[in-house]
């Protein structure tokens, strides 16, 4: 629990941006300021911290930011954050700046450093932002249903050409540790294989073989969604070229993926998400992070949160296979 009454609270972004984190910012800095607290807003993430990059923030400064992509205080990833000094360095930093709560808006490892200046007296809340939906303690990350909807789009698109030219295609998204854009896109994009981090030892022979099976079974195209964590994918496109004859394409979406303007819940659970931090702070909580479970926006200690683990869903990896029938 909070040792004192809150009257200044920072905010900052942490890790990969997430399309949303925008509105989360929006709705921290206008409910604090609507409960009386000063807001703060630190640049690029623990580096800006660790830099005092730290300014006021007001209503005004965060108008018309709702429906932009990106991240308007930026953001970083720092390895200073991960020493001992450097925490201390960080809390000593928010301390100078009169910062007593601080809504730290990122994934696990932002959520590892909260924690860590939770234990140095800063109150802190975190806020689940990743496109990768890897947080194990909810079911929704700022960001994952934007990015989801993006890659779906493109993905329709390579699949209009590869159905002209009746070609194999190998479309990689992003998902360096975490399978779940990959799995959400192979069952909205209706694809034929999904590869995920997950499940390194795919079978790349079974994929041929399947391919060629398709194709007698009358298929004009053979969509493969493959995440990044097994990547590879211009090399995959020549071996399974090869071992088919069947003309195969890779596309590698990239970062498109983690910009453009969020999807409305994105914004809606974002801004329920941000408001509910100060409200936490207030509240005299620290070391929790904010998850959505079961319909309900929940907080959760950030040490249980960052034990607990989170597997692809077998069951809806199944179903993705069958069908693809
Ligand atoms: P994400 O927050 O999306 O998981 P990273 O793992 O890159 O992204 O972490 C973002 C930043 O959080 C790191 O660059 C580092 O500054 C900080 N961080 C990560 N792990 C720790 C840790 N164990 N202790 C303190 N800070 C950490
Ligand atoms: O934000 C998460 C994520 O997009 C991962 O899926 C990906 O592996 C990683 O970030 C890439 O980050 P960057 O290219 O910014 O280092």
């Amino acid at each position: 629990m909070a040792d004192k009454v809150i009257r200044t609270i920072g905010v900052l972004t942490s890790g990969g941006d997430a399309p949303g984190m925008n509105a989360a910012i929006r709705a921290v800095v206008r409910t604090g300021l609507g409960k009386d607290l000063k807001v703060r807003g630190i640049r690029r993430g623990y580096q800006g911290l660790l830099n005092e990059e730290i300014i006021d923030l007001s209503a005004r400064d965060v108008s018309d930011t709702i429906q932009r992509g990106g991240t308007i205080l930026q953001t970083a990833r720092c390895e200073e954050m991960r020493t001992e000094e450097g925490q201390q360095k960080a809390a000593a930093i928010c301390k100078k700046y009169g910062i007593d709560g601080l809504v730290v808006i990122g994934g696990d490892g932002s959520f590892a450093g909260a924690q860590k200046l939770s234990r140095l007296g800063i109150n802190t809340i975190g806020l689940p932002g990743t496109i990768d939906l890897d947080i194990a303690c909810t079911e929704y990350t700022i960001g994952f249903d934007t990015a989801v909807n993006t890659a779906m789009e493109a993905i329709d698109k390579v699949r209009d050409t590869s159905t002209s030219h009746e070609r194999c295609s190998i479309i990689e998204v992003m998902g360096r540790d975490a399978g779940y854009l990959a799995l959400w896109c192979g069952i909205a994009n209706g694809a034929e294989r999904i590869l995920m981090p997950e499940e390194h030892d795919y079978n790349e022979e079974a994929i041929v073989e399947d391919i060629q099976e398709c194709r007698k079974r009358g298929k004009k195209n053979y969509i493969i969604i493959n995440a990044e964590g097994i990547g590879d994918s211009m090399n995959m496109a020549k071996r399974i070229e090869e071992a088919t004859g069947m003309e195969t394409r890779a596309t590698v979406l990239g970062h498109m993926q983690r910009g453009g303007s969020p999807t409305c819940k994105d914004r809606v659970y974002a801004s329920i998400m941000g408001a509910m931090a100060v409200d936490l702070l207030i509240q005299g909580k620290s070391n929790r992070v904010v998850g959505y479970r079961h319909g309900e926006y929940l907080d959760f200690d950030i040490d249980e949160a960052l034990g607990m683990k989170k597997g692809i869903p077998t069951y809806q990896y199944e179903i993705a296979r069958e069908l693809a029938l």
